[in-house]
């Protein structure tokens, strides 16, 4: 899996604190995990906790739970639902952009390296700054758009294949793992909508019960909004709803090819 690159606003410090496992443990594993504190007016750093797994849950989210619980009250870092349900505890781990709650410590080897999101701003230590990326996901209208008046009797009602087209793009939790995963979302963040909007967009676009899809696309058609996307496909293999946003992406660019004909 690609490895991403990470904070690039600042040198991260080595010379952030350690914490020891209590002696006589005898299951230890090591966390080094990135800190930064805008009211410190420092650098960020990485601080190390040893914990002892014997008394530890197997998530990378229970040790962070319990580093902040019993070692270190000053971590900060989302989370919510611990069912890989709300997309709140997105960060990178490993290398990689994972939700904590569904990740096992087990399955990375070494030392545990957590950093927040890469290349957004940082709010505080593993807490990105997310309001660029719900705007872009609010600039697709992400609701049915009707012109007709619904039916008298019922609600509006689509076929079960018409459902699927839409089913599994539903799924998606807005955790930003994608877009955060896309270079070309690091380097035009501001005009590029990234994988998440556009899947988004691409579930209202293909939804049989929406009738705005033309003014939908019309809102697409821009050389950075939509074009920015190389299908690279770092977003489809960050997703851990195992959805497509680049197959997404795609299929909105050849709707795009084929209303010009
Ligand atoms: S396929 Fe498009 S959206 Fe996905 S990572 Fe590549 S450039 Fe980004
Ligand atoms: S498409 Fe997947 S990675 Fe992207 S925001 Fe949705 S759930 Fe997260
Ligand atoms: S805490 Fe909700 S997805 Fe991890």
């Amino acid at each position: 899996m690609a490895e991403f690159f990470l904070p690039a606003n600042s040198k991260v410090r080595r010379d952030g604190r350690l914490y020891k496992a209590p002696s006589g443990s005898t299951n230890v594993r090591v966390f080094k995990i990135y800190r930064f504190d805008p009211d410190a007016k420092e650098n960020p750093r990485f601080d190390t906790y040893e914990l002892d797994m014997d008394h530890c849950g197997p998530m990378v989210l229970d040790a962070l739970i319990k580093i902040k619980n019993e070692i270190d009250s000053t971590l900060t870092f989302r989370r919510s639902c611990r069912e890989g349900i709300c997309g709140s505890c997105a960060m990178n781990i490993d290398g990689k952009n994972a939700l904590a709650c569904i990740s096992a410590c087990a399955d990375v080897k070494h030392d545990i390296t957590i950093y927040p999101l890469p290349h957004l701003p940082v709010i505080k230590d593993l807490v990105p700054d997310l309001t660029n990326f719900y705007a872009q996901y609010a600039s697709i209208k992400p609701w049915l758009q009707t012109r007709t008046p619904p039916p008298p009797d019922t609600e509006r009602l689509q076929s079960k294949e018409d459902q699927e087209k839409v089913d599994r793009p539903s799924a998606c939790i807005l955790c930003a793992c994608c877009s955060t995963s896309c270079p070309s979302y690091w380097w035009n963040s501001d005009r590029y909508l990234g994988p998440a909007a556009l899947l988004a967009a691409y579930r209202w676009i293909v939804d049989s019960r929406d009738e705005a899809a033309g003014e939908r696309l019309d809102n697409l058609e821009d050389p950075f909004r939509l074009y920015r996307c190389h299908t690279i496909m770092n977003c489809t293999e960050a997703c851990p709803k195992d959805l497509n946003p680049a197959k997404a992406i795609a299929e909105i660019k050849q709707m795009m090819v084929l209303r010009r004909h």
